[in-house]
Formats: C-alpha cells, structure tokens, sequence
C-alpha cells in the first residue's frame, strides 16, 4: 500500500518536535510499492526517514519524505547456538530488542531504548554501552534505485564506522533499505565493560562477579549436544542441565534502561533526537594539552575521561560541554539537557529550528575556544 500526502506536516513524525512541512510524504508498506512508485515525478530531493530520531528539520523540505513502514519479521536460519531474524526496516528497533531479551536471545540487549527503527540501525550504526548495531547485523536488503531492483548487501561492504556507513556517505539516496536480518545468540554472550552496566545490575541486585567472564564462555547445555562431555575433564566444571548462567539478556536489557532513563530524556516527553554531537577523536598530544587545561582548572590531581581508540584518544563531548559549563543553557526554547549535556533538548515544545541552530553554534564556538576541537554533529541536518 503507498499512502501519499501533500503539504505534509512533520511535527509528529520528528523526534525534536520540529514544526516543518514536506512538499510530499509517502509511506510505502510492501517491498513491492518501492518498485512500483514513479520516482521521477516525486518531488525533488526524496529523502528516506526512519523514526526521525536522528534528524534536525532547519527549515520546510522542498522535496519527498519517505518513510518505509514494512514491518514483517521472519526467521531466517538456524543453528544450534544462532538464530537470524530479517526485520522490515520499519520495525521499532526497541520492539525488536524487547521481543529478543523475552526470548533469552542475546544481541541487542546493549542497545535497549535507542529509538528509531530498524532500517536506519543500518544506515546510522546505531550503537550504546559498548555495541554496535554493525556487530549483529549479518544481511541487508534494498531496493537499489539505480538499477530498479533488489539487492542484498553483506554488512562487511557497508563501510561501518562510529555512527557512519556508506549508506550515509557514498551510497546516500542510491538504496532503500526494506529489511535488515540480525545474528542472535542462544549462548550467553554479556557485554558489560561499559561504564555503568554492572553498577546498574548490582542495583537491581543481581550478581555481577568474576564468574561470568568463565561462565559466559560455557554454552548452554541445550545448545551443545557434547557440550558437558567435551568440557569435564579438562578443568572446566561439569555442567548440569540446571547450570543456569546467572544473568538473562533481559537483566541487561532492564539494567541498560535504567541507565538510559536516569541520563536521557524520555522522547515521549521533551523533544530531542539523542546525541546531538559526536564524540571526537584527538591525538595523544592534544590530549594532553587538554589534560592540562582541565588540571588548571580543576586541581593537578584532576583526570579526564576518556578512551583509547588505536593510538589515539576519545575524550567525551559531554565532558568537554559540561566543562563549558552549558549544563541546563538555554537558547529559546532549546536547551542543553541537564542531565546529559551531550543532548540538546526542545525544552520548550515549540523551539524553533534556529532556536536549536543558535544553542548549537553557542556550544561549538565555546569547545573550540576552550579545548581547540570542534564538534561535529551526530544529528543529521537536513
Ligand atoms: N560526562 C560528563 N558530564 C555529564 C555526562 C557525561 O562529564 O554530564 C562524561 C562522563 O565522563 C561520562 C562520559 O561523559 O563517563 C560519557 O558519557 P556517556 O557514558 O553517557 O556516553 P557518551 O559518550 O556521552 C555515547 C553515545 C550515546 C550512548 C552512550 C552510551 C555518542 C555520540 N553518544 O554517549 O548515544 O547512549 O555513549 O553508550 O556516541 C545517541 O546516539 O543518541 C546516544 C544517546
């Protein structure tokens, strides 16, 4: 079915709650409507849309807004310690991450609560707490509006990167993703490294001890037909039908949200689309100027956070925001959130694109002058 509608509003269909309109918006349910639309007498640019949890509206667009709402779910292999779903790329990647951590498969428990939906997982490398939609993606299918058909693509061509693809850059406006197959795992495969995951499990009073680094490398009797046999013996213990690994994905899923929910705001409630920046990399050496400056301003035993990444350093955005002291600022009806100052907010309900713009050129001019980095956006612009 391909619903159209004219002079369309976008409030609704943004997560920043922008009020701007499209020339045209399509929404398309079947793969079958893709090939059937006559693209060239749509509206110029069309531009593809997921939840709109990502996007900044600056102003009206001109062109086309389509939205793909197929929203099958279908098995699509099966091993003894594997299953692989295809999700329509209109698929609420939440619903999908809930359903999974229900069933005990493990895969996306990490990156609970990320709104959005499952096609733009793809495109956007959605990732949280340690995870990256590109570590469970196994297949994509689009509809390739150069040669007018389906194709699937293997993730390993997509060029993923830190919420990058080649969808975003080279391949932009070329295919239509329709649905996106994700590997789960029947064995327990926890990833709780992260800042902040084993606190929130130890809250929520589960166990969160050296035992599960060796547990989660035991498969689950069920999934290994020699698994017992093959492993005594060896100096592994013996596993009994009631060896029960001590954490479900659906703990991890219910620690990550309540993470989420102390740090993030609720989309349901103030208009925002996450993240708005990115976190940069910087070399070993500008790091340490910046270590300096955070030593002069909060004491020489001040450490900054941060992450290695190769031979170079990821220092926290929100950190460098913070240290500006835009905790809470306000520009209009935009304002910096007070509790997650990486996330720009539509505090007011009726912010204006250029309350959001002025908030976030304030925020990038203050990092530069300070810290000698410039933010780059993690929300696309359009
Ligand atoms: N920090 C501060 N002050 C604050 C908040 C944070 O100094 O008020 C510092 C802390 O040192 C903290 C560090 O910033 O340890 C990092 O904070 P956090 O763990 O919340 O992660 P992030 O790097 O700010 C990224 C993602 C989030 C994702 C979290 C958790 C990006 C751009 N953002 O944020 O993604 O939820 O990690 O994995 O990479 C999103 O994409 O919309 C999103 C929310």
């Amino acid at each position: 079915m391909i619903i159209r509608q004219t002079d369309f509003d976008l409030s609704s269909r943004n997560t920043f709650r922008m009020q701007v309109k499209c020339a045209l918006f399509v929404e398309v349910t079947e793969e079958a409507d893709l090939a059937a639309l006559d693209w060239n007498a749509l509206p110029q640019p069309v531009m593809v849309m997921g939840g709109g949890s990502n996007l900044l509206f600056t102003k009206d667009f001109p062109g086309t807004v389509l939205h793909v709402a197929i929203c099958h779910s279908e098995r699509s292999e099966e091993s003894l310690s594997e299953e692989s779903w295809a999700l329509g790329a209109g698929v609420v990647f939440d619903d999908f991450c809930a359903w999974a951590a229900a069933e005990g498969l493990w895969g996306p428990e990490n990156l609970s609560l990320i709104p959005g939906e499952c096609g733009a997982s793809a495109v956007q490398n959605i990732g949280a707490y340690g995870v990256e939609a590109k570590d469970i993606i196994c297949g994509i299918r689009a509809y390739d509006r150069e040669t007018g058909t389906f194709v699937h693509i293997d993730p390993a061509d997509c060029g993923y990167g830190y919420r990058t693809s080649k969808f975003k850059t080279e391949w932009k406006g070329r295919y239509i993703i329709t649905a996106v197959t994700y590997r789960l795992s029947k064995t327990p495969q926890p990833k709780l490294d992260y800042g902040g995951i084993r606190k929130a499990l130890e809250d929520r009073g589960k166990a969160v001890s050296s035992e599960i680094a060796f547990a989660s490398l035991r498969p689950l009797p069920s999934a290994s037909p020699t698994g017992p046999s093959l492993l005594s013996g060896r100096g592994w213990p013996e596993i009994s039908e009631d060896t029960a690994f001590p954490l479900s994905p659906q703990d991890i899923r219910d620690a990550i949200i309540d993470i989420r929910r102390k740090k993030l705001p609720a989309v349901e409630e103030v208009g925002s689309a996450g993240s708005f920046f990115c976190n940069p990399v910087i070399s070993r050496e500008h790091f340490a100027r910046i270590e300096a400056t955070a030593r002069e301003d909060n004491g020489p035993e001040y450490s900054v956070p941060h992450f290695e990444v190769g031979d170079q350093i990821k220092v926290p955005a929100a950190w460098m925001i913070d240290q500006c002291g835009f905790k809470g600022a306000r520009n209009g009806g935009a304002q910096v959130f007070h509790n997650q100052p990486l996330v720009i907010v539509n505090a007011s309900g009726t912010a204006s694109p250029a309350d959001i713009i002025g908030l976030e050129n304030q925020v990038i001019r203050a990092v530069e002058a300070k810290y000698g980095i410039t933010l780059r956006p993690e929300v696309e612009h359009v």
